[in-house]
């Protein structure tokens, strides 16, 4: 493979044969700490690399935790200045009992989505209704996919006095969920690859089929949508993406390769295609859902929609 992308000259140097010796230290009888990591080796250069947490923003749950607030600590979220080199999620119900013992959050920019158009997969239950109806609440026309029923969220919505459309279908069917939005509205602007399933079980005992439906709503179904919408992007030279992935693509969990698989995968299949096709144009974000299905939880992903996290 690397004779098909490399030319000669380059390869002379980089060869093959230099990464290899890394494979056999890794996995000789000798090796009984490294297990889990990633490795960059290339050129005669070997080195590990770690994550890296910002020190973060801490916020109090509640009705003043909105985009605005996050605006407004959005240097903290970003400050790796202290950072912590996580082996695991985050101490979540530590956390949750300082932030509430916090005043009420300041507010920054208040956002606005009028005249945007927002679909959010999987947006029937979960965290994907919540999706949509903030969406609705800061004025987007929100276009609601789900596989089992996507009616219900759109009634709420309309009932609040917003403006939604629903699209019962898998997001695997992604021309179908993206001609919903242009159908409905001409456009869309904003997609929330949310959709998602379980199906975990012990390694030794994983059926082909528990792999395929994991990898196939996840991986394959934010790949469908996105590619139905890529067009529309482009000729808007405009749109924003956010994949749904967990802290199960980064640490591991038991019963979970699948799913594992599944998300770690998905932030590289978009995350790359936007960095070489879209530069400026489409800002992408994956996010990792805190462990607590809080309202917390919500209010801090709405602004990933809007932020070059990377670019
Ligand atoms: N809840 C958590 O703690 C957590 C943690 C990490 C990641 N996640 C991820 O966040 C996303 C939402 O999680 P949740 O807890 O709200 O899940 P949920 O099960 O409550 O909701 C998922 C929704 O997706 C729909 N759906 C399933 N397959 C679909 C398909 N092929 N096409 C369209 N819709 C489909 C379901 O009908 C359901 O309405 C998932 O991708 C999940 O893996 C959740």
């Amino acid at each position: 493979m690397t004779q098909t992308v490399m030319p000669p000259d380059v390869l002379e140097n980089l060869k093959p044969d230099w990464v290899v010796p890394l494979v056999a230290v890794l996995v000789h009888p000798s090796n009984k700490h490294e297990t889990g990591s990633i490795f960059e080796v290339g050129g005669g250069h070997i080195a590990k690399l770690r994550w890296e947490r910002a020190k973060g923003a801490l916020l109090k749950t509640g009705p003043s935790l909105t985009p605005g607030a996050i605006l407004k600590q959005w240097n903290n979220v970003n400050d790796f200045s202290e950072p912590s080199y996580p082996t695991g999620v985050a101490d979540f119900m530590s956390l949750l009992e300082e932030a509430q013992k916090l005043a009420d959050n300041e507010q920054g920019e208040q956002l606005d989505f009028t005249g945007k158009v927002a679909l959010v997969t999987g947006g029937g239950a979960g965290l994907g209704r919540s999706y949509c109806l903030l969406f609705a609440k800061y004025g987007t026309s929100v276009v609601v996919n789900d596989l089992v029923n996507p009616d219900d969220v759109v009634q709420e919505i309309q009932k609040n006095g917003g403006k939604a459309v629903g699209i019962k279908a898998s997001a695997e069917d992604g021309d179908a969920v993206v001609k919903a939005a242009i159908d409905a509205y001409g456009r869309l602007d904003i997609i929330v690859n949310n959709a998602g399933i379980l199906r975990d079980k012990a390694f030794n005992n994983m059926e082909d089929k528990m792999w395929d439906q994991v990898i196939a709503v996840h991986l394959r179904g934010t790949f469908k949508v996105t590619k139905a919408a890529w067009p529309y992007f482009l000729k808007q030279k405009y749109g924003r993406i956010v994949n749904t992935t967990s802290t199960s693509g980064i640490y591991g969990n038991f019963g979970q390769a699948n799913y594992a698989a599944a998300v770690c995968h998905l932030e590289q299949l978009v995350g790359f295609w936007t960095l070489t096709s879209l530069r400026n144009l489409v800002y992408w974000a994956s996010r990792v859902p805190s462990l607590e299905r809080a309202q917390s939880t919500i209010s801090v992903l709405i602004p990933l929609a809007l932020m070059p996290v990377q670019t």
